[in-house]
């Protein structure tokens, strides 16, 4: 059965679409707090050698090996003739199914506040912690009852989800994408003006520009590689299917740049945006508080800048955009593979994977605080241990599947699929791989080796990728 696939109408709405998937709650809320743990500056100097040398060719390859296959994430192994490979295709599609399940209610949440800023802003600054753990079912009492409205509103940010995917790539994701993307850049530059005009904003601007070498650390690395795969949406093959969408006379190389430039510089200007901020309105140690740091630390910086209740919900809508154009990746790479695999419709695919992902992603809401579900984990240092359920979903992607996953791309791509062939699908309609032979290192040595190393420091040692 042969079937036209669909295309990217315009050359502006797949990198819109990419830059979508990658700028996501990964850059927004997580990178932050991160580069102030990693001492400001010298992270981010880390975390851009990063991006170059391991990003960069991880995200090349994925979308050559979908452009030079035109098939979703498990097919292109059997389309490129490597069918022992497709293990890692569906390492991808798994993970991007669990990852699904929880970015939805996250998605969920920053929803329910640009509600929460709509209509409740003097409650939150009164007690924004209170406010985060009521939506999530746990009172300041200390009962406990269903976070209904958590677990609502990330059924209405499921269903917008599945209402993008339904309507297809062109109609419906290149259109979002060149709508959303632009706002979320806007928003954020207007964010960072006000943010770094504050009084007391100054040091944490100095801070995001020392190089303090004494805070660095291997853990430091392991969290800035970790944090930059998320970031760029590697090792989840997901890429695969977006460039399956990619006509022949796009430059691959240009366009992984461009991709990869335009994330880092999103999850910079959330970095000088919101370190500073925090610096000026709650003092140093407030920074950097993990989980909530997006929902809760942020109130006391909206709470004491002018007309913050607009910026507060200016800044959920924009969280919420960047939210949505990953998520809506997520599951495209999982419904083209359902679509393509089981010649599943793609209506009834959507709607159906959406529904289970979001049951699914209760577990994740219901054990934050409000109900005590537990999984299951093993590391050499701990041994068998019994995280809450939702930190058992995040150590599933961010310890094993991406980095397994990113390394099966890797090998398959240097050794046994070629780099050669990497580079001739980059090479069509006389475009240049300027970079081939760098890349060829990196993907057959560099990246292999260092993810090898950040795998099995996770599991021996039990420290976290993300
Ligand atoms: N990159 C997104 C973020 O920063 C998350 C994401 C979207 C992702 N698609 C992905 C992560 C695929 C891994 C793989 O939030």
């Amino acid at each position: 059965m042969e079937k036209t696939r669909a295309q990217w109408g315009s050359k502006i709405g797949f990198i819109l679409a990419a830059a979508g998937s990658a700028v996501g709650l990964g850059n927004i809320w997580k990178f932050p707090g991160r580069a102030f743990e990693g001492g400001g500056g010298s992270f981010l100097l880390i975390y851009l050698l990063i991006v170059i040398f391991l990003g960069m060719p991880l995200m090349l390859t994925e979308l050559a090996v979908g452009r030079a296959s035109q098939s979703n994430v498990v097919g292109a192994f059997h389309a490129l003739g490597h069918k022992g490979y497709s293990w890692v295709g569906w390492v991808g599609v798994l993970g991007a199914f669990v990852i699904t399940c929880y970015y939805a209610h996250v998605g969920g949440w920053v929803l329910r506040y640009v509600f929460a800023y709509i209509t409740d802003a003097p409650v939150i600054y009164a007690d924004s912690l209170g406010y985060f753990y009521n939506m999530l079912g746990l009172h300041a009492d200390g009962s406990t009852s269903f976070p209904w409205v958590a677990v609502l509103f990330a059924g209405i940010f499921m269903a917008l989800n599945a209402f993008v995917i339904i309507r297809g790539v062109e109609s419906g994701i290149e259109r979002f994408n060149k709508i959303g993307m632009p706002a979320l850049f806007i928003l954020l530059l207007i964010l960072l003006v006000r943010s770094v005009t504050l009084p007391g904003a100054e040091p944490g601007l100095r801070y995001m520009l020392s190089f303090d070498w004494g805070k660095v650390t291997f853990e430091t690395v392991i969290s800035a590689l970790g944090q930059a795969f998320y970031s760029l949406s590697i090792g989840m093959a997901i890429l695969i299917t977006y460039g399956s969408y990619l006509s022949k006379s796009e430059n691959i190389e240009k366009n992984t740049m461009l991709i990869c430039a335009a994330d880092t510089l999103v999850a910079m200007l959330a970095g000088f945006l919101v370190i500073p901020a925090v610096f000026a309105t709650l003092g140093s140690d407030q920074v950097g508080k993990g989980g909530g740091f997006a929902f809760v630390s942020l109130a006391g910086v909206f709470e004491q800048m002018p007309g913050g209740q607009f910026f507060g919900i200016l800044f959920y809508l924009l969280l919420l955009f960047a939210a949505l154009t990953s998520c809506i990746s997520l599951v495209e790479g999982i419904v083209a593979f359902l679509t393509e695999w089981f010649s599943w419709e793609r209506k009834r695919a959507t709607i159906g994977v959406c529904a289970v992902m979001f049951l699914i992603g209760c577990l994740y809401t219901c054990s934050q605080a409000a109900i005590p579900i537990k999984g299951v984990w093993l590391d050499a240092v701990n041994g068998v241990t019994f995280p809450a359920f939702c930190d058992f979903m995040e150590f599933l992607t961010d310890r094993l599947m991406i980095p397994v996953c990113a390394l099966g791309c890797c090998i398959f791509v240097g050794w046994v699929w070629k780099p050669e062939s990497v580079i001739a699908e980059v090479e069509q309609e006389c475009v240049r791989f300027g970079l081939a032979r760098v890349y060829r290192v990196l993907v057959k040595y560099v990246a292999p080796l260092a993810i090898l190393t950040i795998l099995i420091m996770s599991l021996v040692t039990g420290k976290t990728l993300s």
